[in-house]
């Protein structure tokens, strides 16, 4: 679930959350999300998204999974991936450091194979299949997202989620999960299904931001506010604990900068709170607060590059 008021709020208070939920009192379950929450309270409309979201994922809803504040016709659904996409993606000139850092830690050829977990809207895998001509199987779980996954030669796009992968065992030689972890919710279980797909000794490459380490983040330079989410996450800790319950160890942790834009002021026009759930999580003071430093930034130097700095985490 990537939302940052429900990865804020103590672990304690999630689970009296779910109680409430499961037992149907939401109006309690509202209260405890707002109490609970470290920043001023989230107002009741961003706490019903919280609990709609929450309710599809424990399977409360009562005509099965579908949120609660889903669109009839998924016409939001796929105005949300177009948003991600036209605002989120990096795009692949902005990504030399990571094609570097990706190639020096598996191994990327023709004739590779590797699963893209969580895929998005397929930025990564085109960008894979670009650079080293590795056959790239998809797996995405938001048919909106889905459906934005580029249907080239070499890009294979299937349903499915880290937690139960729709791949034969011992098929790929490697795994890359971008920005997933912190919406697994059960990490031991993706760890223990990548065991199974992934060749011996094939890595998995995670690329996240961890709690206590995004200062270089692009949003949190302009949105400090925007830390407080990380530090939900899952840690470097917890994920190389999980996955050593599936046998795999910590190989190497590396910061890796990317160009979001080639200038701040691409970034600026580009920028699209309601593509990011960590904007979106913001107050409106914060908001504007945030993109007042921005533009101050911009006015100042606008072709200085918009770089942007996460971890890449390599297990094996
Ligand atoms: C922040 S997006 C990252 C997309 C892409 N990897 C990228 O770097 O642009 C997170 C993606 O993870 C997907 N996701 C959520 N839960 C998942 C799960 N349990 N297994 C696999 N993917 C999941 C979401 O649908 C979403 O597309």
């Amino acid at each position: 679930m990537d939302d940052p008021i429900w990865h804020a709020l103590p672990a304690g208070t999630r689970r009296t959350v779910d109680e409430h939920l499961a037992a149907g009192r939401h109006v309690h379950a509202t209260k405890a999300i707002r109490d609970a929450s470290p920043e001023s309270p989230p107002g009741i409309p961003a706490c019903m998204d919280v609990i709609a979201d929450r309710m599809a994922e424990l399977g409360l809803l009562p005509n099965g999974p579908t949120p609660l504040r889903a669109p009839a016709d998924g016409a939001v659904a796929a105005s949300a991936a177009e948003a991600y996409r036209a605002s989120r993606e990096i795009p692949i000139r902005g990504l030399a450091q990571w094609r570097t850092a990706i190639a020096a830690a598996a191994p990327m050829a023709p004739g590779r194979r590797v699963l893209d977990i969580g895929a998005g809207t397929g930025g990564f895998a085109a960008a894979f299949r670009e650079w080293f001509g590795v056959h790239v199987v998809a797996v995405e779980p938001d048919d909106a997202m889905r459906r934005l996954i580029p249907r080239t030669t070499g890009i294979e796009v299937r349903d499915g989620r880290a937690e139960a992968l729709p791949v034969p065992d011992a098929c790929a030689d490697a795994a890359w999960l971008g920005s997933v972890v912190h919406h697994l919710t059960d990490l031991a279980a993706a760890a223990a299904e990548l065991r199974r797909a992934l060749r011996p000794g094939a890595p998995v490459l995670v690329r996240n931001a961890f709690p206590g380490r995004s200062a270089g983040d692009i949003r949190v330079r302009f949105f400090p506010e925007t830390a407080a989410a990380v530090e939900g996450y899952p840690t470097v800790e917890q994920v190389c604990e999980a996955f050593a319950t599936a046998g795999f160890r910590r190989v190497s942790l590396a910061s890796v900068p990317q160009q979001n834009d080639p200038t701040l002021a691409e970034y600026a026009s580009r920028l699209r709170r309601e593509a990011d759930s960590k904007l979106r999580a913001l107050t409106d003071a914060q908001y504007e607060a945030g993109l007042a430093r921005l533009r101050a930034a911009v006015a100042e130097d606008p072709v200085q590059p918009a770089t942007s700095w996460m971890d890449l985490l390599v297990l094996a």
